[in-house]
């Protein structure tokens, strides 16, 4: 496997870190995120994403663990709760992807992150569903559309491991998923040859 740069938004995460550490080992990687790490980009705002890509050269895949959305009670949820996560996870690795397509190099990859809830939710979790579920609509869609043998996937982990004691109590039966698996999922989207995957990492 040839050597890629990879540039890694989340870096700082739950997920996004551990990711680093072993695909450092592998690959040049480009740590970002809005405060903590070398490289500080907003992916709620498009000027941010541009002026960071601006400074970054060509790259070979670009990966995104970070985003959020409203997380709260769905009967006093307001119009305005569900732009969180379209602001954020939904268009902030939209945008990711549709200013970085002229950085990558032919052959390049973008892998974004979505979620269980898209396809098993639970209480107070409907933002976070609803902008999965979109995520994975675009990624499908996407992916017929990208040029230059550009790829695109969908890392849609169940609820991890280093997060049960934060998130388990709301996601009552779901069992946590090893990091261990959702860094293959990761891997296959990297790594692999195909485009369009919602990659589910279940259990
Ligand atoms: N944890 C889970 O169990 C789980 C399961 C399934 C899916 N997911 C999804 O996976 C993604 C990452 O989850 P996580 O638990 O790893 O999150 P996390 O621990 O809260 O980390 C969030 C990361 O995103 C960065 N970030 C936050 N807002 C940003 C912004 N506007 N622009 C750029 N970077 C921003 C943070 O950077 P700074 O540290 O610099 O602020 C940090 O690196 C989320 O979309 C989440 O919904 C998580």
């Amino acid at each position: 496997m040839d050597k890629k740069r990879i540039l890694l938004i989340g870096a700082t995460g739950t997920i996004g870190s551990y990711l680093a550490d072993r695909l450092k080992t592998r690959h040049e990687l480009i740590l970002a995120s809005k405060r903590r790490s070398p490289v500080q980009v907003d992916i709620t705002s498009s000027d941010s994403i541009r002026g960071m890509y601006e400074q970054l050269g060509r790259l070979d895949a670009v990966i995104i663990t970070a985003g959020n959305a409203y997380f709260g009670d769905f009967r006093s949820m307001k119009e305005e709760d569900f732009y969180v996560g379209i602001r954020s996870k939904m268009m902030g690795q939209i945008n990711t992807v549709m200013l970085g397509r002229d950085h990558l190099n032919p052959g390049g990859s973008f892998t974004v992150t979505t979620g269980i809830l898209a396809d098993d939710p639970i209480r107070q979790g409907l933002g976070l569903s609803m902008v999965n579920g979109a995520l994975h609509a675009f990624v499908q869609a996407a992916a017929i559309e990208l040029a230059a043998g550009i790829r695109i996937n969908a890392v849609c982990p169940g609820l991890v491991e280093p997060s049960r004691d934060k998130y388990g109590p709301y996601f009552a039966g779901h069992f946590p998923v090893p990091m261990e698996k959702v860094y293959y999922g990761y891997l296959k989207s990297l790594e692999g040859a195909r485009s369009g995957e919602i990659i589910r990492i279940y259990s």
